[in-house]
């Protein structure tokens, strides 16, 4: 059964670029950043990873060609949908004809982090590619998992661009912490040695302790508002995310877009309860 698409309006900005393309412009008009994310994730088929590779090396040379968003937008990518769960290597071949198109065209990748089943290989396909293409790739870490401490150390150590966020998938207690005091502690542990030793890292969180904890580091250590940024996801916390620009603060939108919306739309309603109220609020108006 497929679902009707206005569940997840609010979280998805279209089921394709084009229906995308209101929203990127009216954030990107506020002073806002954009990453772009066609959704798909976990292909099993290698044509259908093919398909994905060139449908992300089309929207690199979209952004490079658009002339309203081209120095705001960047690209978040699944590696899973280039085929990472068929081949590793499939995989990285795929990756680097897609950051070759990156550097040519300019435009920054960063690779999302997934479930922890494919963390190690995720890490481990960007610590290939990364020497070849280091402006125009970067990676994500969650807090969550309780190996992340080693990976931010060899991520500063490779002066690699970091998305720190909490981590959104279900994991087991062993590989994951699973209390939120514990997961917040570990997110400022190491947004404060991104901030201090890595370059430009992403601080991507709608938490106000977590945003007011890194305003106040940055404040203290008088760290200037263009070394790091913060990130939020398309139709969460949309007014925050414009006041933390106006405060001088560099604020990126991460905007989902296309028909395989439906994992992604889940974690948002697994996320936060309240996530699930908006929704069924708006089946009753409908
Ligand atoms: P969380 O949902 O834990 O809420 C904590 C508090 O924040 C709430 O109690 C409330 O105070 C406040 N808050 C949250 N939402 C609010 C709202 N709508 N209105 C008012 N207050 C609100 N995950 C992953 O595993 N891999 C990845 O690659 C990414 N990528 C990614 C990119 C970006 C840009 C973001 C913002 C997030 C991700 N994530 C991710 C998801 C991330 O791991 C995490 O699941 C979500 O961001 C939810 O955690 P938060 O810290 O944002 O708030």
């Amino acid at each position: 059964m497929k679902l009707p698409f206005f569940l997840a309006k609010r979280f998805v900005a279209g089921e394709s670029f084009d229906e995308a393309l209101p929203a990127i412009r009216t954030l990107t008009d506020k002073g806002l950043f954009v990453t772009l994310d066609m959704l798909g994730e976990y292909v099993k088929d290698r044509q259908v990873a093919h398909r994905s590779r060139d449908a992300y090396i089309d929207l690199v040379k979209v952004v490079d060609a658009s002339r309203n968003f081209r120095q705001e937008a960047s690209i978040s990518i699944k590696l899973s949908m280039m085929g990472q769960k068929i081949d590793p290597d499939f995989c990285l071949a795929n990756l680097r004809m897609l950051l070759e198109a990156a550097k040519k065209h300019d435009v920054f990748v960063r690779l999302d982090m997934e479930g922890s089943d494919i963390t190690a290989s995720t890490l481990a396909l960007f610590e290939s590619a990364y020497p070849d293409y280091p402006d125009h790739v970067g990676i994500v870490l969650q807090a969550y998992l309780k190996r992340t401490e080693r990976d931010v150390e060899r991520m500063c150590a490779l002066n690699a661009r970091v998305r720190m966020c909490k981590g959104a998938y279900k994991e087991p207690p062993d590989l994951a912490y699973q209390d939120m005091n514990v997961i917040r502690e570990r997110f400022m542990v190491y947004a404060k040695r991104l901030i201090e030793r890595s370059r430009y890292p992403a601080i991507a969180t709608h938490d106000d302790l977590l945003i007011n904890a890194t305003k106040e580091f940055v404040g203290e250590r008088a760290i200037a508002a263009d070394r790091f940024e913060f990130q939020m996801l398309y139709g969460i916390r949309p007014e925050t995310q414009v006041h933390l620009r106006n405060e001088g603060f560099n604020m990126r939108v991460y905007i989902p877009y296309g028909n395989e919306w439906v994992p992604y739309f889940t974690r948002r309603l697994r996320e936060r309860k309240e996530n699930v109220w908006f929704v069924l609020r708006n089946l009753v108006r409908k």
